[in-house]
């Protein structure tokens, strides 16, 4: 049967006339019925872990703005929690877990095959969307990577420079690995699931891949994609992966051929026309348009969105902004994008 999807086209490398869309963060701050929903469920963990109001939010852009993707509704830091982390967001701060900075701290996590006790509700989510989806859209399952998790696993918190885990990669590189290790397992378990409940394109999320450099790169990020990716492709045959190893810059090139990945996420670092020549020549890239543009809207949103779609328009391409739209970003100006891609208004 002909692949109908837009997303699943774009993934086996399809040029369509228009890029299918959808954004980072599309349940997210900026909606008012994702506010109330979320206030409904008390908090953002709670909302995470019920697979009613979980899906209710993941749905939500989709029935606004009909994106072509949906992106489950759940947090990359909940599969840490499964391992064993305590895990709480501070309003206005973000995530905040306990930290492993020793030996003793790796040691008291949990074994790999206890995590679906944690998430069983994020399958369960997985599995409403799967029935309750539009037929033309895509749903997108969803990890972080190891180091970008591990990071938030070493410092307890999100960090500017990630410093706490390069000093344990420096300092305790057995501990360091072991981590990178029980998380890379863990997630090709968690991820695999998802598949099984009804995901159908998978993406990886190195939010920190930036500050890793040279060989470290290539060992903590480059590596254990490809060990996820091939993991996940051996058990399930043909699966789709997105990978995003945010502010690559160079190391972005090749990163899809090595890893084994269909396609790259961008981030909006770099220039489209300079991802079209070094990184879509290798396959479906995604992204990049500035999501501040979703905040200041006008004719700059309307100019830089045509210049994205232009970059692409010779290979395939999946529409996105180059990070997650933010809570301050209006909602009329996700629009005012869409319809520039779609039907070239303005
Ligand atoms: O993209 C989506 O809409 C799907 C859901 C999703 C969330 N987080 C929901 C969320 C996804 C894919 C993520 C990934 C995630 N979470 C990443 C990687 C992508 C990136 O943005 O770099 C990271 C680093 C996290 C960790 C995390 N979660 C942080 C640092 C924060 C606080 C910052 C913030 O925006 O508040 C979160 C919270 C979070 N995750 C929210 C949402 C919708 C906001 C929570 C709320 O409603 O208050």
């Amino acid at each position: 049967m002909p692949e109908q999807k837009t997303i699943l086209r774009a993934l086996k490398g399809e040029v369509l006339d228009t890029p299918p869309i959808w954004m980072m963060r599309q349940a997210g701050r900026y909606l008012p019925e994702y506010r109330a929903t979320r206030a409904e469920a008390g908090d953002f963990l709670s909302l995470c872990y019920n697979p009613e109001l979980a899906a209710e939010v993941t749905l939500q852009p989709i029935r606004r703005y009909g994106f072509d993707a949906a992106i489950l509704f759940a947090d990359i830091l909940l599969l840490p929690q499964a391992l064993g982390a305590d895990l709480w967001f501070v309003t206005g701060e973000g995530p905040r877990l306990s930290t492993i900075t020793d030996q003793a701290g790796f040691d008291a996590l949990k074994p790999v095959d206890e995590i679906h006790e944690t998430l069983n509700p994020i399958y369960e989510t997985v599995g409403i969307l799967s029935r309750e989806l539009p037929k033309e859209t895509t749903l997108i399952g969803f990890a972080g990577a190891p180091w970008t998790v591990a990071t938030y696993m070493i410092a307890g918190r999100g960090t500017k420079d990630q410093g706490p885990a390069h000093a344990l990669k420096d300092e305790n590189r057995p501990v360091f690995e072991a981590l990178l290790d029980r998380i890379t397992e863990g997630t090709i378990e968690y991820l695999s699931k998802q598949v099984e409940a009804g995901a159908e394109v998978i993406k990886i999320f190195d939010s920190w891949a930036g500050s890793l450099k040279g060989d470290d790169f290539d060992r903590y990020a480059l590596d254990p994609a490809k060990r996820i990716i091939a993991e996940l492709k051996a058990r399930h045959p043909g699966l789709p992966i997105i990978a995003f190893p945010r502010e690559a810059g160079d190391k972005y090139i090749g990163f899809a051929k090595a890893t084994g990945a269909d396609c790259v996420a961008i981030d909006n670092s770099v220039s489209p026309d300079w991802a079209a020549a070094h990184v879509q020549v290798d396959g479906c890239v995604q992204g990049n348009l500035d999501p501040r543009h979703m905040v200041t809207g006008g004719d700059d949103l309307v100019r830089e969105t045509r210049r994205v779609v232009a970059a692409f328009k010779n290979g395939p391409h999946i529409f996105n902004l180059g990070h997650g739209i933010t809570p301050d970003a209006d909602p009329d100006n996700v629009q005012r994008m869409i319809d520039t891609i779609r039907d070239g208004q303005s």
